[in-house]
């Protein structure tokens, strides 16, 4: 009996040993993973941004562009760029979802114990890291995941990194257009689980996933049902998706799915234009069975989707050839 419980407590001592290592290993690979410095290139754009030259415009004075001609047809070039930066905001990029309606600060996740994560205050109030930011900084913090300070963020900026400079400084003018409101959000908190998803490296900062030096379009491809403008807007879908869509685990919650395969290897090749509208805007299959999260988050994005942004999608997904999932 004696022996037994001596077992028992050395295998106790043992098993708590390995836990500790291994906390101290995780924890150790989490610091490095975010206390780290990143340089980007830097970009420069204006706010708001020219509207671009016409093809066959008159040379001379309008070949600008341009904010003259625009404010020639009674369209304020600033009103212009809030109104098209409110679109991508709500129907595209989700960055209220995380920043809060007004842009005050919000939730991304409070998840303990895998993390527990804050949009900051985007509003340039009190307690938003957002108050001194130049254009380049704000590349850098949304298309390239990297902080005013340098440090890797936890935001999905793998989705946003294909975003032009034009829509980039759109949302820009948008989230300027709300008040500046005092609010300073709790820093991101990693707990064990969140540590070891890093260490075993299936959470990775955004800026991982990014090219630092890779030059921005300045304009967006035309808005049209084409495969071309569908592979800007499924550049918003990579960070779950993956680069090549063939989909697979998305790393974060370890109760989310693994995310579909979009090529043609996976459930677009047998869906009909308005089978995949009404699946992207209704989270219900034709089946009736319930899309899971996170892909439930993007249904509020979809619905905001105009029908030719929707019709891009989806010819672009039909043109990818059928790839297997890799893992
Ligand atoms: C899924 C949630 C999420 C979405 C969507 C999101 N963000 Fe963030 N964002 C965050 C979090 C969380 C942080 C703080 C990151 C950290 O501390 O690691 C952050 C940080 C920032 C920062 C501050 C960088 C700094 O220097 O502190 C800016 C600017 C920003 N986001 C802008 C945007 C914009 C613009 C969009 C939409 C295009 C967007 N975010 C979409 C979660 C999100
Ligand atoms: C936050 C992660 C995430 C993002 C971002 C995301 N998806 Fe998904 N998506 C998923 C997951 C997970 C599934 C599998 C859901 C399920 O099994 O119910 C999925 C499934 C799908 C499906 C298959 C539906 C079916 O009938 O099986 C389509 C189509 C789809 N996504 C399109 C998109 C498009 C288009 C975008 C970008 C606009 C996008 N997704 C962005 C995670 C995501």
């Amino acid at each position: 009996m004696k022996t037994l419980l001596r077992f028992a407590g050395g295998l106790v001592l043992l098993v708590l040993l390995v836990l500790g290592v291994g906390y101290f290993w995780a924890s150790r690979a989490a610091a490095s993973t975010f206390d780290r410095t990143i340089t980007t290139h830097e970009v420069d754009f204006p706010v708001p941004y020219p509207a671009p030259v016409m093809a066959g415009a008159a040379e001379g004075e309008a070949a600008e562009g341009s904010l003259a001609g625009a404010e020639e047809d009674g369209v304020d070039p600033l009103a212009a760029a809030v109104a098209r930066g409110e679109h991508l905001v709500r129907a595209r990029y989700a960055c209220a979802d995380c920043h809060g309606e007004d842009f005050s600060g919000g939730v991304m996740m409070d998840a303990m114990p895998v993390a527990r994560a804050f949009g900051p205050n985007l509003t340039g109030g009190e307690g938003s890291p957002v108050a001194s930011f130049s254009p380049a900084d704000w590349d850098r913090a949304v298309r390239h995941g990297v902080g005013g300070d340098g440090r890797p963020l936890i935001m999905p900026s793998e989705d946003f990194q294909r975003m032009s400079d034009q829509e980039l400084s759109d949302i820009v003018a948008y989230i300027n257009s709300f008040p500046a409101v005092d609010n300073e959000t709790e820093p991101l908190t990693l707990g064990p689980i969140g540590k070891f998803l890093i260490a075993r490296g299936a959470l990775r900062p955004s800026a991982d996933g990014v090219d630092h030096d890779e030059a921005h379009e300045p304009y967006p491809p035309s808005a049209a049902p084409t495969e071309v403008f569908g592979a800007h807007l499924a550049a918003a879908c990579v960070g779950c998706h993956k680069e090549d869509y063939t989909g697979g685990e998305i790393g974060g919650d370890p109760s989310w799915p693994p995310a579909a395969n979009l090529t043609a290897a996976g459930p677009v090749a047998d869906m009909s234009l308005d089978d995949f509208s009404s699946i992207l805007r209704t989270g219900v299959r034709p089946d009736g069975t319930e899309l899971l999260e996170p892909m439930t988050y993007v249904v509020p994005l979809a619905r905001r989707m105009t029908d030719v942004e929707v019709e891009a999608l989806y010819r672009f997904f039909r043109s990818l050839p059928a790839r297997e999932t890799d893992d």
